[in-house]
């Protein structure tokens, strides 16, 4: 199964930044125990590379992958460190190619017709719908497909367990990304029942959208 196949099958990908590396442990074991062994870490702080290393290492079972990428020495950093996916919130061809280079998928961002056309004159039939909510959320997917029918959309921002489903029950949508599964003050309280519920409530809600 490569890589999108097993993110669709999650259907769900957890996005966090990561403040402290002791996080890591209590962070793998909740997505282990919530059912979503996958993992997106944002490059927003200096502690990315690292923690990208420690969850490869720590966590073989877990699909970690690289976000907030911005450019091309981010992305080499990113797949060196693990990375087994690289996400951005924009469209950039020399993060596309870095990533080809070194066998590894990227999911660019887009937000307008334009920027699908460019992506799919690329070859990049998947791509990352950013910022969701504040584009129109599941009706702005609806619409941008129409068009565009080979392409497969991950909507991220503004996402959270109220309006999740509504994406989910999009047929082009391959997966919700977004940080609301890892509140990062559940993460530095060690709640772990807190977590792992958001988490179990997102894969029960990915079953469910797809019996029917
Ligand atoms: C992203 O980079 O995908 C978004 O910033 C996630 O947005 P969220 O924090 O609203 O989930």
């Amino acid at each position: 199964m490569d890589t999108i196949e097993k993110l669709s099958e999650f259907g769900i990908i957890p996005l966090v930044t990561i403040e402290n590396l002791p996080d890591i442990p209590f962070i793998g074991e909740c997505l282990i125990n919530g059912g979503i062994p996958c993992i997106e870490i944002a490059f927003r702080n200096q502690l990315a590379v690292a923690g990208i290393n420690e969850f490869r290492n720590l966590y073989p079972e877990i699909l970690v992958g690289a976000g907030t990428i911005v450019n091309r020495e981010q992305a080499n950093d990113a797949v060196e460190a693990g990375a087994q996916f690289i996400i951005s919130p924009g469209l950039d061809e020399e993060i596309i190619d870095l990533a080809i280079e070194k066998g590894v998928v990227s999911i660019p961002g887009v937000a307008t017709p334009t920027e699908v056309q460019k992506a799919l004159g690329i070859g990049i039939k998947n791509v990352k719908l950013f910022p969701a909510a504040a584009l129109g959320g599941a009706g702005y997917i609806k619409a941008i497909g129409a068009p565009f029918w080979e392409v497969r959309f991950m909507p991220t921002g503004g996402i959270n367990s109220n309006n999740v489903m509504d994406y989910l029950k999009e047929q082009n949508v391959f997966a919700c990304g977004g940080s609301w599964l890892l509140p990062q003050t559940d993460i530095r309280g060690r709640n772990s029942d807190a977590v792992i519920e958001i988490i179990t409530d997102a894969k029960n809600k990915v079953e469910t959208s797809r019996r029917q």
